[in-house]
């Protein structure tokens, strides 16, 4: 047990979307690292969502079974009424929302000239459209729980154009942090805090495809100063940092952790051979 922060959460309530890998076997994504420390450091209880039901579920379980108050329930980000049922259901089961991680995305790796249109758009519609209806569908239930924080996972492809992603990807992940910081500015008076974090390449479900491939893998970590991929929890330790009381005076804040990506090029290992 991490006791790093311990009870740092005490008698909170945290809701994450896109959450189903948790499952402490297998390879989790930045909502079950998230979820096993925030209960861990005293959390009352997580509701985990995603539109993967039967892992959803394995990973409640789980949870449960590990002695924690865990609910999986389905919501694709997408669906307003399914939002509804969501957060009612949440309010039902703990009597308070204090949490709310945007973690939901999808990812083509195909060009312009080659994604399809519909993907394009889902793409689009999965990044921005989620976390408008998710925003709306928990802004009273966190006013009533004493106030809330909204962090939204955009990632370091929200600062840059993608030269081989579909565009719509980094295109939407730039979005986000617009909408956060919008939605700071419009729910500040009721208590709400929302920022947005920026993650590099890291090894989770998501970017599973390029990691287990070994050229792909090594282009990535040759071009991060700190010389590997991030895990789960380095990115587990931002989401928590930005729920926390230690980020009281932050909202419509982006916080980047990419191992150092965007600072610029990496010193080649022999920068002699480079002059
Ligand atoms: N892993 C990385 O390197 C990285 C870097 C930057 C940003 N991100 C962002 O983080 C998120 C991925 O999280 P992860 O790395 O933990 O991977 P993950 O694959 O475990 O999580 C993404 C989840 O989103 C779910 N999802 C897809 N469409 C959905 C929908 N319509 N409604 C609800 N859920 C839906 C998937 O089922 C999946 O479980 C994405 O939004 C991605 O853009 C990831």
């Amino acid at each position: 047990m991490s006791m790093r922060f311990a009870n740092r959460f005490d008698g909170q309530v945290a809701l994450l979307t896109g959450s189903a890998a948790t499952n402490k076997h297998e390879l989790m994504g930045f909502g079950g690292a998230t979820v096993w420390r925030f209960l861990e450091e005293g959390g009352k209880g997580v509701v985990i969502t995603d539109v993967q039901d039967e892992i959803g579920e394995k990973s409640a379980l789980q949870l449960r079974e590990a002695g924690h108050d865990a609910i999986y329930l389905h919501l694709d980000v997408t669906e307003e009424e399914e939002w509804k049922t969501v957060v009612e259901a949440t309010m039902k089961h703990f009597g308070r929302l204090d949490i709310l991680v945007n973690i939901a995305g999808i990812l083509d790796p195909k060009s312009i000239l080659e994604i399809e249109p519909a993907v394009w758009k889902k793409t689009m519609e999965i990044s921005t459209v989620g976390i408008f209806l998710g925003t709306r569908a928990v802004a009273s239930s966190m006013e009533k729980s004493g106030g809330g924080s909204i962090i939204n996972l955009a990632s370091m492809a929200a600062k840059q154009g993608s030269g081989s992603y579909g565009s719509a990807y980094s295109f939407s992940r730039g979005g986000m942090h617009n909408f956060s910081m919008s939605s700071a500015l419009q729910l500040s008076h009721l208590g709400i805090r929302v920022n947005t974090i920026m993650p590099g390449w890291v090894h989770t479900p998501f970017t599973d495809y390029l990691y287990s491939d070994p050229e792909q893998s090594k282009y990535r970590t040759d071009r991060v100063p700190l010389r590997r991929w991030g895990k789960p929890d380095d990115i587990a330790g931002g989401i928590l940092f930005l729920a926390s009381e230690d980020a009281s005076y932050m909202t419509g804040a982006e916080l980047l952790m990419d191992g150092g990506v965007s600072a610029g090029s990496v010193r080649p290992a022999n920068p002699k051979a480079s002059q």
